[in-house]
């Protein structure tokens, strides 16, 4: 059952297939309306909120001139009356040529693309991984320095249940990165990634404050949010959730290539005075994430983009 064009970890993906993605989201942002979808339907199966992923990828199908059917809140869906998620995808691949799903299970990507005749998207499974945000990120990254390699990225935030973290690690270990992880010990990044780091030999530093001095020799700063959502006990949650606000003060001595990320939604972790700072990037990051879906929908459906 399984097919082999799922997209269900960034890792999936050599440095040689990156770079393909990322000439492809090129093409697409020069001329993100091509009508070489038509008669495709893409279906968006959302089990967890979101805004950027499914608005992005319904627009990127949309201007490729696919038909989107889908569901934005699982509630809404039979999985309320106990369908499994085996059935569910089972169903909805008898309906579309591609599914882009995300869960709030771990493994639930892989586990879809066990099941379903047609290609998966993962758009997040749970604290694990979200690999077309990576591809956004890297376009962003490779847009705004000029280049993926050899470059000092400061990520900030929720490093233990960040997804996106852990894709983008994944990701620039192709391109000779060196990092700082700041957290709070309670969302530190876990030990696999840091094993994986060592076996890469890429070097990094950990931290717990955020400060003037941490991100001063940075290219780009990752920030996170603290995930309410990912905390069984939320006492937890209250003690560690405005650990961290960027401020223009902080940003005063830093690089001037740095450009500051988000995967967004923010909740208080840069402070709105940033947005005018011009090392800001992070609302344009999320506008790359329509070329990069363009890109990757026309991946898995082996549809050439010329
Ligand atoms: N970055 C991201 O995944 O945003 P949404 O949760 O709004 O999709």
């Amino acid at each position: 059952m399984a097919n082999n064009t799922s997209l269900v970890s960034i890792s999936q993906y050599s440095k040689e297939k990156l770079l393909e993605i990322l000439d492809k989201a090129a093409k697409f942002e020069k001329n993100p309306n091509r009508k070489i979808l038509d008669g495709k339907v893409v279906a968006t199966l959302f089990f967890e909120p979101s805004t950027r992923t499914r608005l992005s990828f319904e627009t990127a199908a949309n201007r490729l001139g696919a038909r989107v059917i889908g569901f934005s809140d699982a509630s809404t869906s039979s999985t309320s009356k106990g369908e499994t998620l085996k059935d569910t995808i089972t169903i909805v691949s008898n309906y579309a040529d591609v599914i882009v799903m995300r869960h709030f299970i771990e493994g639930a990507a892989r586990y879809a693309s066990e099941v379903s005749r047609i290609p998966i998207v993962n758009a997040g499974d749970g604290a694990n991984q979200h690999p077309t945000q990576t591809l956004l990120d890297l376009y962003s990254i490779k847009k705004t320095q000029g280049t993926l390699e050899n470059l000092k990225i400061a990520m900030v935030g929720d490093l233990k249940y960040g997804r996106t973290v852990h894709s983008l690690i994944n990701a620039m270990s192709h391109f000779n990165p060196s990092f700082k992880f700041i957290s709070p010990k309670v969302l530190e990044l876990p030990t696999s990634y840091k094993m994986f780091c060592k076996e890469k030999n890429i070097p990094f530093e950990e931290y717990s404050e955020l400060n003037e001095e941490v991100i001063a020799d940075a290219d780009i700063l990752y920030m996170t949010r603290v995930q309410k959502e990912r905390f069984t006990d939320l006492f937890e949650y209250e003690k560690v959730k405005n650990v961290y606000v960027l401020t223009n003060k902080l940003l005063e001595n830093t690089k001037d290539n740095l450009k500051i990320l988000h995967p967004l939604p923010r909740v208080g972790e840069i402070a709105c005075e940033v947005d005018e700072n011009p090392k800001a990037y992070y609302f344009q990051q999320a506008q790359n994430g329509l070329y990069a879906r363009q890109a990757v929908i026309c991946d898995v459906l082996g549809v050439d983009v010329d």
